[in-house]
């Protein structure tokens, strides 16, 4: 199957997403059995002008699994010549001489649109401001398929910075395209699922409610997907953050409204939203979701690389 660029959730159609699950399982049993060198002659740049823990690393342990290389600048924003002046178009023509495959996060939606516009080699959106984020969607969406089976008939509700979470914007795209899905969004006024996502839905016909209370949302659902407040998205609104923030807490009170089989998602980083003691419990799956991302870049770039 051929892919050329990862910009957005909505490119991907259901067979490609089966595809992807696929890979990534055998990713999963290449990576237990120590990789392998196939991808020695290809190099991938990172190339992340916001911070980034997951994304950032586990792209480059996936291109080091499969044998290729990376190079990287700590900072983009301050350690390539944008901070000189030069365009995003100029830098991606420029690296487009030196590597197959290029990873741009940046703090502006758009952003890797822009960048595959100009570029010969595929461009991965790793996350563009409060735009999208799809390669997190998809091992979101892997976790949910591994670790409940499947995805159609779910009840998932996502929870938090609806408004400003790439994560959820990109998901919400993904679980509109399986059968009988229902979406619950969770958030506070401020913060609640842009209209752009819902008229979406409304077009598909997916089934969608909107909350403010989360303790009634609980007991119903398949899928708790919580998400931290993104203060760094407030700038100087720091009232508005501070009356947002610590509103969905789960805790040890949560887990005893959730179903015994629900599992509980965060793409990570996670603050205050999810109590430390939540951990133990077997229903939180973010660590294991945050593995999942090694195995679906791993299957991303395979399947980019392939032609
Ligand atoms: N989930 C996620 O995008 O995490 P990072 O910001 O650490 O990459």
């Amino acid at each position: 199957m051929e892919l050329h660029h990862v910009i957005e959730a909505q490119q991907f159609d259901l067979p490609m997403i089966h595809h992807l699950f696929e890979v990534a399982a055998e990713m999963e049993k290449l990576v237990a059995r120590g990789g392998t060198d196939e991808y020695r002659h290809r190099l991938m740049a990172t190339l992340f002008y916001e911070p980034s823990t997951r994304t950032r690393f586990s792209f480059e342990a996936a291109m080091h699994r499969l044998g290729g290389r990376v190079i990287s600048t700590e900072n983009a924003a301050e350690f390539s010549s944008v901070a000189k002046g030069e365009t995003l178009e100029d830098t991606i023509r420029i690296m487009n001489g030196y590597v197959d495959v290029i990873v741009l996060r940046h703090s502006e939606v758009g952003t890797a649109k822009r960048a595959a516009a100009v570029s010969r080699v595929p461009i991965i959106n790793a996350g563009d401001g409060v735009g999208q984020h799809p390669s997190q969607a998809l091992l979101d969406l892997y976790t949910i398929h591994k670790e409940i089976g499947s995805i159609d008939g779910l009840k998932i509700a996502m929870v938090g910075d609806l408004a400003q979470g790439r994560t959820v914007r990109s998901l919400a795209y993904l679980l509109s395209k399986f059968k009988d899905t229902r979406m619950y969004f969770v958030a506070p006024p401020l913060l609640k699922m842009k209209e752009d996502i819902l008229e979406h839905l409304r077009e598909r016909g997916s089934w969608f409610t909107e909350e403010t209370t989360l303790d009634r949302v609980l007991p119903e659902v398949d899928v708790v997907y919580q998400t931290r407040v993104q203060k760094e998205r407030f700038g100087d609104r720091i009232g508005d953050y501070e009356s947002c923030r610590g509103i969905y807490i789960i805790n040890q009170d949560s887990l005893r409204l959730m179903k015994s089989n629900a599992i509980i998602m965060h793409p990570l980083p996670r603050l205050e939203e999810i109590a430390m003691e939540v951990d133990q419990d077997r229903r939180a799956a973010y660590f294991r979701q945050a593995q999942n991302g090694l195995f679906v870049r791993m299957a991303l770039l395979t399947v980019l690389l392939s032609h």
